[in-house]
């Protein structure tokens, strides 16, 4: 019997099985590579749009504060500055502005708070590996939902649930998704607001891209900013750098109590200098951020466009490639179905060009995800984006002899 012809809940048991943390997983180091490799492997921002300067003229003007303020404890929840601003970025009150050390924590987090051991949690197929192992802590069981070209389908989910599934929460990247890069249209997030509160479970939006849309103006509706069924997760790592490990959750009012006792049992709270840095940067000129946005946008922007224009040159016909709407990653799939994507894989990594195979992201039935290549162009100059689509063609001729 195969998975697809067995019954929807048998169907869903063998899935869960799948959905664990790949081998290998955080242990790019550990492979051989040539020295020459061009890496095309994670989320990294270019430190050419990372507003350093500016960081070093608040840190200078924070610690010339009387009374060194940043070197003394802080409040749980983040310092009142911070707070604020994210509030009005986002849109909704102060109070419900938690302060993190960056995405992965406050999924953490957040999984903590609303997963018991053993519950089901609804996840994205295929989905970025690190939800999962912040999962494993929780002995969670994982009901994969596919991610289509425009985000998780939520008429899936709808099935799911009218089939008995009763998942404690579900996981998605909603915008530019890590690995697939469509984004939920609006009438889908608010039918997934809409499920979640007809069925009990808390969507968990975790969202390191959003800012990264590379034209037009942002959604003026975010749905979910306004339900009592949403964390919604965010950080300033792919927008003023990882290394601040600095982002925020925006929480329904009835959990924020119990974000706050869970972090003040574990850190007691963010760095209040890192936060008090960031707060002064983004509030001494209040257009920082949106002209930091702007100058890293057009980059990634023409980035995307040359790596993809690059690959269509050098591998002309062998992929299905599009440009993405915004964040870090192209996603292109091998179209001739003979070529194996793990010998590519091999081949491309002897050639000289590292990247993420699809098979990276744990996926199952319903999707093509291992027939993928996930590169990540935004730290990379765009000559060694060219360079890398000339080793990949080069790795898929080796295989087409
Ligand atoms: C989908 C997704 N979630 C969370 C994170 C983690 O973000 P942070 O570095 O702020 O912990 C990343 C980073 O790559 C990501 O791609």
């Amino acid at each position: 019997m195969t998975l697809d012809t067995l019954p929807a809940l048998d169907r869903r048991t063998a899935l869960v099985s799948a959905f664990t943390v790949p081998k290998g997983f955080g242990d790019q180091t550990l492979r051989e590579r040539r020295a020459d490799a061009i890496e095309l492997l994670g989320g990294i921002p270019d430190p050419s749009v990372l507003p350093a300067r500016e960081l070093a003229e608040a840190t200078a003007r924070v610690l010339s504060q009387p009374g060194q303020p940043a070197l003394q404890y802080s409040r749980t929840e983040g310092i009142p500055a911070l707070r604020e601003w994210i509030a009005a970025r986002e849109g909704v009150p102060v109070s419900r502005i938690v302060v993190t050390n960056g995405g992965f924590h406050g999924l953490a987090l957040a999984i903590q708070t609303t997963v018991e051991r053993g519950d089901l949690v609804a996840v994205d197929n295929p989905i970025f590996p690190l939800f999962l192992r912040g999962l494993e802590l929780s002995a969670a069981r994982t009901l994969p939902v596919r991610v289509g070209a425009e985000g998780i389908d939520v008429e899936e989910l709808g099935r799911l649930l009218r089939e008995g599934a009763r998942p404690a929460a579900l996981y998605t990247v909603p915008d530019f998704h890590n690995p697939t890069q469509g984004s939920l249209p609006l009438e889908a997030r608010k039918e997934l607001v809409r499920l979640a509160e007809h069925y009990g479970f808390v969507v968990l939006a975790d969202n390191p891209y959003r800012e990264l849309r590379f034209s037009g103006p942002a959604p003026e509706d975010e749905p979910f900013n306004h339900s009592e069924r949403v964390i919604h997760v965010n950080t300033f790592t792919k927008t003023l750098g990882p290394g601040l490990r600095l982002g925020w959750l925006v929480l329904p009012d009835r959990l924020v109590p119990d974000v706050v006792a869970l972090r003040s049992r574990q850190d007691s709270h963010s760095s209040t200098l890192v936060q008090g840095v960031v707060a002064e940067l983004l509030t001494h000129d209040p257009g920082i951020f949106d002209a930091t946005l702007d100058r890293a946008r057009a980059l990634y922007a023409s980035r995307a466009r040359a790596l993809a224009e690059a690959l269509e040159r050098e591998a002309p016909g062998e992929f299905d490639v599009e440009v993405p709407g915004g964040g870090l990653f192209l996603w292109p799939r091998l179209r001739d179905a003979s070529i194996d994507a793990d010998r590519l894989a091999a081949d491309a990594s002897a050639e000289g060009v590292e990247y993420q195979r699809g098979s990276f992201f744990p996926s199952g039935p319903g999707t093509d995800a291992a027939r993928h290549l996930r590169l990540a162009f935004g730290d990379t100059a765009q000559e060694r984006l060219v360079q890398a689509a000339v080793r990949i063609g080069r790795a898929l001729h080796r295989q087409r002899g």
